[in-house]
């Protein structure tokens, strides 16, 4: 046993590659390959050549965005979303600068660094978020708020809320906000982000039952749900066995599951029933960027029509007008023209889906084959439809993952997301240092696997090294060696 494990390290550590040989599943970017070029250079093109739409495009927009964009946005999201209470208006949508952007400009408009009481956002979570929560005067009020496998544990959040409410009476909170007064919006008590569906990082899609106790408790405490839908249109089946394509499957052609804002129109009276103030307690942050390109720099939002209308009344959209505005006339077109479906959802159809299942394929068999025999474990056991970009790793036990992610790097050339990264600043009971994620979105896909076996490598050493001191000894000899290869 001991002879045959000491063949495996030798055999491993022969398999170092390269430095130059980088392989990159960090970044969490589409391959250029996936980008649409030729669609947007022809919608911009048809723009450009009709004054009639290069005049609207190419002075300042009307504050909630170009019309026709939310028109089309509004016909794609009701046919996608399906939703139970009818069609989406587009007074619904105000077209955004993509859902970063619009993240720190829903802050400005409807939170309050003083009366606002905390920010919740659910972890591991999104890390490029917690710099625009800063921005906005959260640094010291973010809160972790766990997941299991249905998704935010509800019951954590409500604690947690209630502690905040004691303790914003003890403080004595204003009644009221103080400096953000005399607004065509409101400002709420709490703020909760999340992503929903395929999360990043953790790739969960939280159930309708947890969907639906989320709004509840958000209605019951005055907080506005922050949902980052971002991934929602990229899915696919789970079985990798199943022969039809992709492409042809119709159940992936609609939404997994009603998003809070779906839920917020009609669940006990709606957004708009008696006694509420009609700004309802849960908006959908979506962007261009998965379907399209990320430096296209435009999205919407998705709320009731006073959210909507709130988040078009920033003094930056006041005064600069809508955001992207050139770029939502080529939306616009992006989403119109076609035959039976726009171009734009034919991309998503035909490109992004079966490119996107195809990678998660190739990551996943990769995964079985040299990590989990190891010990490390998927999140999610039961999922019939997969998406977004991510998979979440459980290490084996007693692994910690900021040092594999440095190894990786070191030894192996690979880069991973290690935990860490993704755990609420201020906030360490919720703690990551046992997991990565690993994004098949940007990598090359034949570097896929090699990735993967590479990161495998470097976790059998850690492994072995944990051992006993005598076969430490001999890994710590092989890796001098090694590295003496690349000097
Ligand atoms: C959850 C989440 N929100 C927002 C973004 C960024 O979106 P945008 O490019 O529209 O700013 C990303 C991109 O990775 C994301 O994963």
């Amino acid at each position: 046993m001991a002879a045959d494990r000491a063949r495996a390290k030798r055999s491993d550590s022969r398999d170092k590659t390269s430095p130059d040989d980088q392989i990159n599943l960090l970044r969490g970017w589409p391959n250029p390959k996936l980008l649409p070029a030729s669609l947007i250079k022809d919608a911009a093109q048809s723009a450009l050549s009709d004054p009639k739409i290069w005049t609207d495009g190419l002075l300042y927009g009307p504050d909630a965005g170009y019309e026709p964009l939310r028109e089309s946005i509004a016909k794609w999201l009701t046919s996608f979303y399906q939703v139970r209470v009818g069609e989406i208006g587009a007074k619904r949508i105000c077209i955004t600068g993509g859902a970063s952007r619009n993240l720190g400009n829903m802050l400005a408009v409807f939170s309050d660094p003083e009366y606002t009481r905390k920010m919740w956002i659910v972890a591991p979570a999104y890390f490029l978020a917690f710099k625009i929560f800063q921005d906005a005067g959260f640094g010291d009020k973010m809160r972790a708020v766990p997941e299991d496998d249905g998704g935010v544990d509800i019951e954590f959040l409500r604690r947690e809320i209630e502690k905040s409410e004691n303790q914003a009476k003890k403080d004595g909170t204003p009644e009221k906000p103080r400096f953000k007064h005399d607004r065509r919006a409101k400002v709420y008590k709490h703020i909760i982000y999340c992503v929903p569906t395929f999360a990043n990082p953790s790739s969960r899609t939280m159930s309708l039952a947890r969907r639906k106790d989320l709004l509840s408790l958000a209605r019951e405490y005055d907080a506005l749900v922050i949902c980052d839908d971002v991934y929602d249109f990229l899915q696919w089946p789970a079985d990798t066995s199943n022969k039809e394509s992709v492409e042809n499957l119709e159940h992936v052609q609609m939404a997994l599951l009603p998003r809070l804002v779906d839920i917020d129109r009609d669940f006990e009276g709606g957004a708009e029933r008696e006694g509420a103030d009609g700004f309802g307690n849960a908006c959908s942050n979506q962007t261009f960027t998965k379907v399209a390109a990320p430096g296209l720099r435009i999205g919407w939002v998705e709320g009731t029509e006073k959210f909507a209308y709130g988040v078009s009344q920033a003094g930056t959209t006041l005064s600069g007008g809508s955001e992207s505005q050139a770029t939502a006339t080529y939306m616009h077109i992006c989403l119109t023209q076609g035959e039976e479906q726009s171009r734009l959802q034919g991309h998503v159809r035909k490109t992004l889906r079966p490119a996107y299942a195809r990678r998660y394929k190739i990551l996943m068999h990769a995964i079985q084959e040299h990590l989990l025999p190891l010990g490390f474990q998927l999140p999610q056991s039961t999922r019939d439809i997969i998406g977004g970009y991510f998979t979440w790793l459980s290490l084996p036990e007693g692994m910690n993952a900021e040092t594999l992610s440095r190894r990786c790097k070191e030894e192996v050339n690979v880069i991973v997301a290690n935990g860490k990264l993704f755990e609420v600043p201020g906030d360490d009971r919720v703690k990551f240092d046992g997991n990565i994620r690993l994004c098949w979105s940007w990598e090359d896909e034949s570097k896929l696997e090699e990735g993967v076996k590479r990161i495998g490598i470097v976790a059998k050493r850690m492994l072995a090294e944990g051992l006993n001191g005598e076969e430490y000894v001999v890994v710590e000899k092989e890796r001098e060696e090694d590295m003496a290869q690349y000097k």
